[in-house]
Parts: C-alpha cells; structure tokens; sequence
C-alpha cells in the first residue's frame, strides 16, 4: 500500500509537470482527489488493512494527499502567473512610437473659388438662390424667350428626360423661377451643376458649373452691369485685371454682350491659349429681355434688370492657370494637393 502511494505520487509529479493549461491541471486534480480518485480509493481500503497498520498508511496518505493539493494550487498559481505575463507582452502599446498620420483632406479648387465668388457677390448685397437640376422645358428654354425650334437652342446640346423634362442646359433657368416667387428689388446669383451632350476634351465635360447673376430694380442701367461685372473681375483677379464688352446676342437679354478677359498666359499678345485673342471669354450678360420679365409678372415699364452667367471652371481654370478642365473631375490626388 505505502509503494503504491509512491508510485501514485511520482506519476502525479510527472503529469502536473507537463500540464500547462489550467483545464489540465483541474483533470489532475479529479484524476487525484476527486470522488473516484486515486487517494480516494486507496482511503476507501484502509478498513481492510490491519488495525496496527491503518494509522501508518493513513499518516502517508494523507502527506501524499497533502503533497498533492499543495503542488496543484502551487502550478495553478504559476499557470495563471505566466497566462497574465504573456498577455501584458502582448498587448504592450509602446506609447512613445510616432502616431499613424492621418492625411486631412481639403476644399476642392472649383469649391474654393466658387467660395470666393459667393462672398464676393455677398459683399455687394447679393443673395444665393437655389433651383432644380431635372428642369421643365419651359423653365430651362420656354420662358427665356426661346420656344420650340428656336435657333439657339441647338447650341445647347440638351439631354432629354421626356418631351418635356430636361437636364438643365443653363442655371438662366433660377432667374424665372427667382422672378416669379420673390417680388423686385432682386439681386441673387445661383450657383449650380449644368449638363450639356459634349464630348470631353480639354475645355468641354457633359457636366460643369455655371454662376447665373440676377438685378432687378426701378432704374436699372447697362451701366450697373457693367460695374457689377468689373468689380467682380478685379476682386477675383486682381485690381489691374483688363476686361472688355463686346456685343453679343441671347434670347433672353437685349442688348446682349460676351465679357472677355486678358489672357493669363500672353498678358493679351496673343498665345495658343487664347488662341491668338489675346483675350478669353468669360461670360455672358445683358439686359434682362422685356418679354423675360413679362413672363414672371414683372411690369418692364416700371422694372429693368440685368443677368449674366459664368462658367465656373472657366474661370478656376484662368485662376490656377489649368489647360485642361479635366483635371477637376478626375480627383487625383497629385492635382488636388497643389491646392
Ligand atoms: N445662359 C448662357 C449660357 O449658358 C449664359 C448667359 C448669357 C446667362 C447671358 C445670362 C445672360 O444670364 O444674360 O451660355
């Protein structure tokens, strides 16, 4: 009985030694001393020993017992131990290493100047007013003095919706329904998305930005117009900026006129940007055509106005001298970090 509990204590040794997860040791534990346990069972013999003998084995049984309980809560102390270490290595944050950069993005160029237009325009008492980009007919051509089969129509190459349902060729559109839910005095421009049927190519996209500007008051003149534009130009462009008027027509304006400005490039010499011009166009503008204003209910005895419209990328590309109005659309990160 005393070989057989050494035995049991030496196997034991060598099972604790190699179990390193706790779950194992817990089996050892129940293997041992458990109900049906090994110590268990040698105890549940002792009443067939003889009486002189019991109290012998019974000290080693119990030291062995002891042995064994003792070793277990002395390993799982040690297994929990080294769990703990191996996590905290592990899950180390090594607080001085330089942080991950976190690249900020920023305004796009088109935003940025559009921006600069908007306060501009603020800062002369103008307001921004807002319209659809699926337009009816009738906002977009109808009521700018151009009906069905007009000639100027076929300039703008339109993307149909229905009969009756356009894309918007033109943000003139928000000067109707601008004349037509606010009374005069108006003084707004409309910033906004375009679409027309281009082919793409360096100065054209199916999609661009135009700036429409709106007056109407009592007494109105071509004069106004043209300081309103001037100011603009010299605020974006800077003071010595040169800009000319030359007459032009649109249906919805009379008289009309084109603004040109000197070429960036060629300081007006004449360049392969502008085309040998020496000046770019712009916009377009005028005074605000009699029938305009009768359609949207305003008396053109009493009231006059003046429009203009801009394109947007146009003029971003003259600010940041870009060739091609490409680069705006096709978000590369190379181009936009320039700005
Ligand atoms: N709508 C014209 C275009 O898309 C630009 C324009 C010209 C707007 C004259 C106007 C204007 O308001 O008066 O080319």
């Amino acid at each position: 009985m005393k070989e057989q509990l050494e035995k049991i204590k030496l196997s034991f040794s060598d099972e604790l030694e190699s179990a390193c997860l706790e779950k194992d040791i817990n089996d050892i534990r129940i293997k041992y001393l458990g109900k049906k346990g090994e110590i268990t069972n040698i105890l549940k013999q002792m009443g067939k020993m003889e009486p002189e003998e019991r109290p012998i084995i019974g000290k080693v049984a119990n030291e062995v017992r002891n042995f064994i309980s003792q070793n277990i809560e002395l390993k799982l102390h040690k297994v929990r131990e080294d769990a703990l270490n191996k996590r905290l290595i592990e899950e180390k944050l090594d607080v001085t290493l330089p942080g991950k950069r976190i690249n900020l993005g920023h305004k796009h160029p088109l935003s940025t100047v559009l921006d600069e237009i908007k306060q501009i325009f603020i800062g002369m008492g103008f307001s921004i007013a807002d319209g659809p980009e699926i337009e009816s007919d009738y906002y977009n051509f109808e009521s700018l003095n151009m009906p069905k089969n007009h000639p100027a129509r076929d300039t703008q190459d339109t993307f149909y919706i229905n009969d009756n349902t356009v894309l918007r060729t033109q943000t003139s559109s928000v000067q109707i329904r601008t004349m037509q839910s606010q009374k005069p005095p108006i003084r707004i421009i409309s910033p906004g998305r375009v679409y027309r049927s281009d082919a793409v190519d360096s100065t054209h996209s199916p999609l661009f930005h135009q700036i429409e500007g709106l007056v109407v008051d009592k007494g109105i003149t071509f004069s106004d117009l043209k300081g309103t534009l001037q100011i603009f130009i010299e605020e974006l462009y800077g003071k010595d900026s040169v800009i000319r008027f030359r007459p032009h027509h649109f249906p919805y304006t009379e008289p009309s006129a084109e603004v040109d400005v000197q070429c960036f490039s060629c300081n007006g010499k004449g360049c392969r940007i502008c085309k040998n011009e020496g000046f770019i166009e712009i916009l377009g503008c005028g005074m605000v055509h009699p029938k305009v204003l009768k359609n949207c209910n305003i008396d053109p005895e009493i009231y006059s106005g003046f429009a203009f419209g801009v394109g947007l990328e146009r003029l971003a590309m003259r600010r940041y001298n870009i060739d091609d109005m490409r680069l705006f659309y096709e978000n590369d990160v190379r181009f936009l970090n320039q700005f």
